[in-house]
Formats: C-alpha cells, structure tokens, sequence
C-alpha cells in the first residue's frame, strides 16, 4: 500500500481510517474521496489532497486512480442498515453499482480494493451464536442482500480477474470521532454521548438483544491490518468474521453506569432495527481471522467505555 484513495473519507469509518493511512504511510498519498455536501474539514481537509468521487461515476474513480497512482482503494461509500430500508433502491445503486465502478476501475488499472461487509450480511437462518465464518448467509434486509452480494462479487472479481480483493465483516463500530447515522447499532454511540452530556437515554433497541460491537481503533487496525497481509496465507477473502465484544443495551449501560452511577436509560424500541437487529448473529466466530491473518483485536467493553468517555468529555468539552 503506497498511495490510497479513500472513497466515503468524511463518513465514520472514512475519517479516521484516512488520517490512520497518512500517519502510517507518509511516504504514500493518501487521498480523501468524497461526495459534494460531505466535504472534508479541518485537520482531514489540511492533512493531505481530496477529490469528488462518487461511486456512482466511474469516470471521477477512474480520473483519481489515475491523477494520483492509486494502488489501493478503500471503498467505503454505504448506505447503513435503517437507512438502506427506507431508500433500498438508492442502497442498491451505491452499495452494487458503485461497487462494480470501483471493481472495474480496479481490474483496469491494478488496485487492490477494501469494501467492508457486516454482521448485517447474515440473516435469521445463520446460527446465532459463535457465528461461523462459512455459513448460511440469507439476510433479510436490502443492507444485508447487498453486503453478500458485495462478498460475492468481490470474490468473482478476485477468481475471474486476480484483483486483490480482500474484506472484513464489520460489527457495529462505535467511536466519538464522526457519528454513524441511520445504522442498527447506532445506539451503542449515542449511549455514550447521552452519559457524557448528563442525558436519559431512549435506547431504540430492546433489552437482551445481543449483537457484534467493536471500538474504532481494533476496526482500523483491522482494515488495514487485511490489506497489508501475506496473500499466500488468506484461504478466504471476502470476507472475514472479526469480533471483540459482543452487549445488549443492559451490559452497555452497565458498564457506563459505572462511570455515571446516576445515568438513565429507558427503552422506546424502534420496530424497524429491532427486525433488523433480530435478524443478525448474537456474537461471531473469529478463528479464521486471527489464523489466516493474525486478528487480535485491544478492546474489551470496559476499556472501550473507559476510552470513548474520556475522549467524549475532551470533545463535548464536559468537565466533569
Ligand atoms: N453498523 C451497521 C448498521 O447498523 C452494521 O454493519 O447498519
């Protein structure tokens, strides 16, 4: 990995992802892709160049892969999964159009290409519990149809073309840099700025459904920690199970009350992501990861908890 383009740089992945790339490859150029109306700003903006690239026009992925001798690109332009079931022909068009944009662009001119999938690509049929790497993936959400089709495609890509396509499955990521907006597991980043401003929190998600979580920086680590890995020993590609941590709103709570002993919560449950919700695994099986790549994630609840209100209070500026 030499020089990056970064498409969806301003999003919650794509902001911290890209300012990890040019801290980690400063020999490289790593460019923040974006779309008009999502601007970079400040330290993101100042730190190195951006383009508009929008997945949806081959030509701007085409032109910057060119302008900038792109060799990898992390493509990271998605809908999330509330979202994706309110607009699932616009999900459809940036999640699978944009995609074979990317995949086109990649075959023609030698990029590698990240495009992450989900614990949104497994449906009621997938075992629940230690989710294993290979299994039945008949998800019911249009997120979930087209993070197996992205897993697919990805593969054929690799199989039919040779390009280096490689992917984790994302839990639901949470950080205090850039919010998520209209994902399922949304409310495990919202829980914790309602804490640090001194807030009840309305928790959308009932109690005892348990899913996938992780913090930012295993997640990070983990993008580029599959992109940098030795080929010869990846039996998969697209894509990989990682986990750390696996809550319901009860554990989290918990762990924040801590923190706050007079914190509150109560649950005015949101029917739409708790479909979705029901419909993911509980806790996936990491094995394949940490074996063919060596995955380890650093976070555990109570010290992401302990971390995400740290930082939290810095930036809400809470003294207390
Ligand atoms: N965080 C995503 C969502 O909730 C899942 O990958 O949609």
């Amino acid at each position: 990995m030499k020089n990056v383009l970064v498409i969806g740089s301003t999003g919650q992945i794509g902001s911290e992802l890209t300012m990890k790339l040019r801290k980690q490859y400063h020999q490289g150029t790593i460019v923040a892709g974006y779309i008009p109306g999502a601007e970079p700003k400040g330290e993101l903006l100042e730190s190195g160049p951006s383009e508009i690239v929008n997945v949806c026009m081959a030509h701007q992925i085409a032109e910057a892969v060119d302008k900038y001798d792109i060799d990898t690109i992390y493509n990271l332009a998605a809908l999330l999964s509330a979202t994706a079931e309110r607009l699932p022909l616009k999900a459809w068009d940036i999640q699978m159009n944009g995609l074979l944009n990317i995949l086109e662009v990649a075959r023609e001119k030698h990029c590698a290409v990240f495009t992450p999938s989900s614990i949104g690509s497994f449906g009621p049929d997938t075992p629940r519990d230690n989710t294993p790497q290979d299994t039945i993936q008949r998800p019911t959400s249009m997120y979930g149809v087209t993070k197996v089709a992205t897993e697919l495609l990805s593969d054929y890509y690799f199989h039919k073309f040779g390009v280096d396509t490689r992917s984790v499955r994302f839990p639901g990521l949470i950080s205090y840099t850039t919010l998520p907006g209209g994902g399922t597991t949304d409310y495990a980043v919202e829980i914790y700025y309602a804490a640090v401003k001194g807030e009840e929190f309305v928790c959308p998600i009932a109690a005892g459904t348990y899913m996938d979580m992780m913090y930012m920086p295993d997640a990070l680590n983990a993008a580029v920690n599959i992109m940098e890995a030795d080929p010869r020993y990846l039996i998969h590609r697209n894509s990989f199970n990682i986990a750390s941590m696996s809550f319901d709103p009860e554990e989290v709570y918990r762990a924040i009350k801590k923190h706050y002993p007079n914190f509150k919560m109560r649950y005015e449950v949101d029917p739409i992501r708790q479909a979705i919700a029901d419909s993911w695994p509980n806790k996936m099986d990491d094995i394949c990861a940490r074996k063919e790549w060596g995955w380890t994630p650093r976070y555990n609840l109570e010290k992401m908890t302990a971390d995400m209100i740290h930082n939290l209070k810095i930036k809400l500026g809470v003294l207390k």
